[in-house]
């Protein structure tokens, strides 16, 4: 799995407004990441009750979630060490937007939310590939680890989208929720956030 597919498969990158944002607040950076992290297991966990009769998506989701809340371990570390208070921060637009569209009848809703988990996957590994760069050397080599989980949690959910929508074709959905997020990332948002779009 290389970024170069993370990159054609997104309809735009990360703008360099966002990233020189970032570098400005690196506190709320990495608590805004650990929110991320809590939240992609709580979805995988989600999946995991509503979705009992399938044991393919059952394994991967429960990999999924061990594995972010690893990382959401290795990122309090950090935090702890550098003496980061861990303070309410509220949750971006983004994945709110992102699920409003996802459809409410079955399967189109696991569907809808498999490929909007592919999507938010795809972003974070394109985010830490972009922010790496302009980070000290620890956060350097930590979010060049996690860019590789990042993209292949992209082909799972992306895998289990095509498969809950059988005959379906997803493209047309996947392009559909693909420009949603060019236009939520490519737009000024208020409040800094790791998937935040840029300075409004
Ligand atoms: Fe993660
Ligand atoms: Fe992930």
């Amino acid at each position: 799995m290389s970024t170069e597919a993370i990159h054609q498969f997104l309809h735009c990158h990360t703008p360099d407004a966002w990233v020189e944002w970032a570098c400005r607040e690196p506190e709320l950076m990495l608590i805004d990441h650990a929110n991320c992290e809590k939240k992609a297991a709580g979805t995988a966990l989600n999946l995991m009750y509503r979705y009992i009769d399938d044991f393919e998506l059952l394994n991967k989701m429960s990999r999924l979630a061990r594995e972010e809340l690893r990382h959401f371990e290795q990122v309090i570390a950090i935090m702890e060490a550098r003496g980061i208070e861990y303070r309410p921060v509220s949750a971006s637009r983004y994945a709110a937007e992102m699920r409003k569209p996802v459809r409410t009848f079955e399967p189109a809703r696991l569907v809808d939310t498999l490929i909007v988990g592919a999507i938010i996957e795809a972003r974070s590994c394109e985010r830490f590939e972009k922010l790496a760069p302009f980070l000290d050397d620890e956060l350097q080599k930590f979010y060049r680890s996690l860019l590789k989980s990042e993209a292949r949690h992209f082909e799972d959910y992306l895998k289990l989208a095509q498969k809950a929508a059988g005959e379906e074709a997803i493209n047309a959905r996947v392009q559909f929720f693909l420009e949603l997020e060019a236009s939520l990332v490519e737009s000024g948002d208020d409040d800094f956030r790791f998937h935040s779009g840029v300075p409004a």
